[in-house]
């Protein structure tokens, strides 16, 4: 465990303007440590809520994503529909929606942190995906 860390640390720092970096990306990791983690795992791999590793799987659109973290699982299931994601999940837990708490930029930042930190996404295409690549 410690050896991983370790490496995360090094490759971030060899990464310059990659993902380590990229200040939208920082702000989605304050927002998941804050608000995400206790449920989802402070490494994304679960907990309450389910491991976040096929989360670009399960939303190909990542405005789709945002849409589900605003809406969370009971304003989902009232506006949406009972499934969720590609896979049309069943929807048998609750997830608190996030729309009065977050912005709809922290919003799209925590999505494109979650993409790109454990969906093994590319920051390029990822922030672009998520409507906030920069100009
Ligand atoms: C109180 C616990 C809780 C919190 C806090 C929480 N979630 Fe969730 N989340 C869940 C649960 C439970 C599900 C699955 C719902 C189900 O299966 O019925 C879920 C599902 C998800 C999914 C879809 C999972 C997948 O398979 O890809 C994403 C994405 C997600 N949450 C993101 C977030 C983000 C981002 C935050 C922080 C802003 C957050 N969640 C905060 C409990 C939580």
């Amino acid at each position: 465990m410690g050896a991983v860390v370790a490496v995360a640390v090094v490759i971030g720092v060899a990464c310059g303007p990659g993902e380590a970096t990229a200040p939208e990306l920082r702000a989605g990791r304050e927002v998941y440590g804050d608000v995400c983690s206790t449920c989802h795992g402070n490494r994304g791999q679960g907990g309450v809520g389910p491991s976040l590793e096929s989360v670009i799987d399960t939303w190909p659109s990542c405005l789709d994503q945002q849409r589900w973290i605003s809406l969370g699982s009971e304003g989902w299931k009232a506006e949406v529909g009972p499934t969720y994601g590609a896979g049309q999940a069943e929807i048998t837990k609750v997830m608190p929606g996030q729309a009065a708490s977050l912005t709809e930029l922290q919003i799209a930042q925590v999505a494109a942190f979650e993409r790109v930190e454990y969906g093994g996404g590319d920051v390029d295409v990822v922030l672009a995906d998520c409507g906030i690549a920069d100009p």
